[in-house]
């Protein structure tokens, strides 16, 4: 059985990752800014309270991690600031802010902190999560995605230079989840088409879990087929979304 971190442990696919991993026997180290969950704080060490974009709650963690794991683990990192579409126009300065420290600097500061202890106990493994939206910039997503490409641009540094200790770094490129709030600020969407939490949390322990060093510095794409994604292109189907109502309930990725 392995040993993970999970930042973000209450974000919704954190939380799903931290249940799949705990039945499949893993060793956890949770980490949060809200309160801890009871039942999963009962089974794993669950530190709250920590803001990930402040220095002296980042060196708590890292002191606690340090007490719990003395042998390689995986920092899966789930954190960073739910979005909702609109145009750089309609988007708040504050709100752009948010998401750089968030998405990136949030990720930036875990991987600072677990690099010395990944490199004293032997190695490790650095998963974070950026979205397709990179890949295809779609419009209306502009902080977001850009605050993406950052990590994936980091992870591809990280991979570079610390692979020399055995510390290997990737990414996985999600695409919309069915989560709670995607299904919340989508609703006119077609949801069939989304990966499930059990889905996704079953594909990344697997992925992971048969990650070899060689595997280092991706950009995992994880998609489900969808008619209407493989295809048309995002201009295509926005277009036919207007024109053809039935069109329309096939639904985007
Ligand atoms: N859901 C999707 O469809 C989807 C698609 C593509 C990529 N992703 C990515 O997957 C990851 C998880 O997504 P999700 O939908 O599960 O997220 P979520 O439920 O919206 O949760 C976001 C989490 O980020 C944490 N957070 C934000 N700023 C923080 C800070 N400064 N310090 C510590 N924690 C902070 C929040 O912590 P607290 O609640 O503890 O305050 C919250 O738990 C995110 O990086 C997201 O962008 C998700």
């Amino acid at each position: 059985m392995s040993k993970y971190v999970i930042t973000g442990a209450n974000s919704e696919i954190g939380y799903a990752l931290a249940q799949y991993l705990s039945k499949q026997g893993h060793e956890l180290f949770l980490v949060s800014r809200s309160a801890k969950d009871n039942a999963l704080s009962s089974i794993h060490p669950w530190t709250d309270g920590i803001d990930l974009t402040n220095e002296s709650h980042l060196i708590n963690m890292r002191e606690k991690i340090q007490e719990i794991f003395s042998s390689p683990f995986t920092l899966i990192h789930s954190v960073g600031d739910f979005w909702t579409h609109k145009s750089i126009e309609q988007t708040y300065f504050n709100e752009a802010v948010s998401l750089i420290l968030s998405h990136y600097v949030t990720l930036f500061g875990v991987i600072k902190a677990v690099v010395p202890i990944m490199k004293t106990v032997g190695g490790g493994k650095i998963i974070a999560f950026s979205c397709n939206s990179v890949k295809y910039n779609y419009p209306d997503m502009a902080a977001f995605t850009s605050a993406k490409a950052a990590i994936e641009c980091l992870i591809k540094c990280v991979a570079n230079e610390q692979s020399q200790y055995n510390i290997f770094a990737n990414a996985f490129a999600l695409p919309s989840i069915k989560t709670n709030s995607v299904i919340q600020t989508k609703p006119e969407e077609f949801h069939e088409n989304y990966p499930t939490l059990e889905e996704l949390t079953k594909c990344i322990e697997q992925t992971v879990e048969n990650l070899t060093p060689l595997v280092n510095g991706n950009i995992i794409n994880l998609f489900k087929y969808s008619d209407s994604f493989y295809h048309k292109g995002y201009y295509e189907r926005n277009t036919i979304w207007k024109e053809d109502l039935n069109e329309r309930t096939k639904g985007l990725l």
